[in-house]
């Protein structure tokens, strides 16, 4: 196990909506030294197979470790219900994996008992029952109501928010019977935060809107302070990696980032 505390994060998604996570993760936790991943090559992972996806996870963590990471983030739900516990066997002796799953889940079981709980996210996630089957084995008394949302991860990539098109597209998705009678939901795309004000403008800001950027920033600071881990150096250093570099995902990533970032080209398969 990597137990240097100056190691960087590494934090991957299959594109730049992971970047909602490294902002919080940089917000919380501004020592850090931070190494993103996004696989701009294989986007959107959404539609891919789980065995797909597995093999580029299996690539990028070996990036991540190559370069010295203590802990990887898997900063993508998709991901995260298709690699995650491959991932933790793969790296188990030399890193330590957080995927965005587990937080949200705990965080909602501990917070939301006998709640009807609404749930958006790709086809991925929502097909593999992972929220619903973790959230079943809490025994809480929740109902969990998902609806895959394949539109929104593109239409947000694309720039496309707060804007008469999504309003029309995220109005036609929550209008969704599968959505009737929810009193809190989860966004369970790391792309979402990006319309989390129109989802509860939509709804009035009657339902709860759960993002788990931040509650995924926290459990990382928890693993890190538990296990000394934290590094207490000034002046990090921030890198992004791409699998495929285009100028338009350079420009976009302002918009999950908050900030400009220069993306450098790193390929998976040569
Ligand atoms: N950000 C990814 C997630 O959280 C979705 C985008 C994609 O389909 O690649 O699931």
């Amino acid at each position: 196990m990597n137990n240097n505390p100056s190691g960087p994060i590494g934090i991957y998604d299959s594109g730049i909506g992971g970047l909602t996570v490294a902002h919080a993760i940089t917000n919380l936790l501004p020592n850090e030294n931070i190494i993103y991943f996004g696989d701009t090559a294989h986007l959107p992972y959404g539609d891919k197979s789980e065995a797909a996806i597995q093999a580029y996870s299996v690539k990028i963590a070996d990036v991540l470790l190559k370069k010295g990471c203590k802990v990887i983030v898997i900063a993508c739900n998709s991901a995260s219900s298709a690699a995650y516990e491959l991932l933790k066997e793969y790296v188990r002796k030399d890193a330590h994996i957080i995927n965005v799953i587990d937080p949200m889940v705990d965080h909602v079981v501990n917070h939301y008992p006998s709640q009807t709980i609404g749930l958006i996210g790709t086809k991925r996630t929502v097909t593999s029952g992972i929220y619903a089957t973790r959230i079943a084995q809490a025994e809480k008394g929740i109902t969990l109501n998902s609806l895959a949302t394949p539109l929104l991860a593109p239409m947000i990539e694309e720039g496309f928010f707060n804007n008469q098109i999504s309003h029309e597209i995220i109005a036609q998705y929550l209008s969704d019977e599968q959505l009737g009678s929810i009193a809190s939901m989860i966004l369970a795309c790391t792309h979402y935060p990006l319309i989390k004000k129109e989802i509860n403008n939509y709804y009035n800001g009657k339902v709860t809107i759960l993002d788990s950027s931040e509650i995924v920033a926290e459990a990382l600071r928890i693993y890190l302070s538990e296990n000394n881990l934290l590094n207490i150096e000034s002046k990090p250093n921030k890198h992004f990696f791409v699998s495929d570099f285009t100028p338009s995902f350079e420009a976009s990533t302002r918009l999950f980032f908050g900030e400009i970032v220069h993306l450098e080209q790193h390929r998976l398969w040569n």
